[in-house]
């Protein structure tokens, strides 16, 4: 039985992307962190096979572009599992504005990899940055999901890579870093998380994200779950 609520322009469901994917339309951008080939086996589920889980994942989905965050230390042979539907298009660097230790290594910077189409080129949009800004390092666990992204990161990719009014996806939602920033944005958004303790995060996070852009309404506009 998979969990659906719907909260404003969000919809949610929780589990496993690889069984609800295929109950979704086509989309205009994903943008999301997946699960990282050097994930510690246990932290997440996916853990095991990070690789096969992303292709498993993308091979259902249907996107014009698509946007994947990962850590600077993680191996981009993982994105093998980018089907050629999309081609590659660039790198982005989304940097903190002090280095974070990984281990022994120097930099907690996160990359984004882009693939398929840019977003049309328009006055102001037609040289798409490789920098975000820096913003304050996430504290592990600053939200209770053990890595969370920087919502400003976030808001700075919806921001590039899709339009407003356009349905953005997270298939790994983990605590809704996607969805609050798509919220905030403008954005409709599908999020998809396996964990039901993120997936409870990830409802209270957008739904806050939605208030604060909807202070005028009288009413709220988040509506019972349902299930599928
Ligand atoms: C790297 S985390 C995403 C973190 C998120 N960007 C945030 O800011 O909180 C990846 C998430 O994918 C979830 N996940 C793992 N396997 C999954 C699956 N088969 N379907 C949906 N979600 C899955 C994990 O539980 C985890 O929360």
């Amino acid at each position: 039985m998979v969990e659906q609520v719907q909260i404003g322009n969000a919809t949610l469901y929780c589990g496993d992307c690889r069984e609800i994917l295929p109950l979704i339309g086509a989309v205009d951008t994903v943008i999301s962190d997946p699960v990282w080939p050097n994930c510690p086996e246990g932290l997440l589920q996916g853990s095991n096979d990070p690789e096969g889980l992303l292709r498993g994942c993308l091979d259902l989905v249907e996107a014009r572009r698509l946007v994947l965050v990962v850590r600077s230390d993680s191996d981009p042979r993982f994105f093998r599992a980018v089907p050629e539907r999309w081609p590659f298009f660039r790198t982005q660097i989304l940097p903190y504005v002090m280095p974070g230790y990984i281990g022994r290594k120097l930099g907690g910077d996160e990359l984004a990899y882009s693939f398929g189409e840019p977003i049309p080129s328009s006055p102001g949009r037609r040289v798409i940055p490789g920098y975000a800004p820096k913003v304050q390092p996430v504290g592990r666990k600053a939200n209770g999901h053990p890595c969370s992204r920087s919502l400003k990161h976030f808001e700075w990719l919806v921001d590039w890579w899709s339009l407003e009014g356009e349905t953005v996806l997270d298939p790994f939602m983990g605590s809704g870093t996607t969805g609050a920033a798509a919220t905030t944005l403008g954005r409709k958004f599908i999020g998809i998380e396996i964990d039901p303790k993120y997936f409870d995060l990830a409802c209270k996070r957008i739904d806050d994200a939605g208030r604060q852009g909807d202070m005028l309404l009288s009413e709220p506009t988040k509506s019972p779950k349902t299930s599928l």
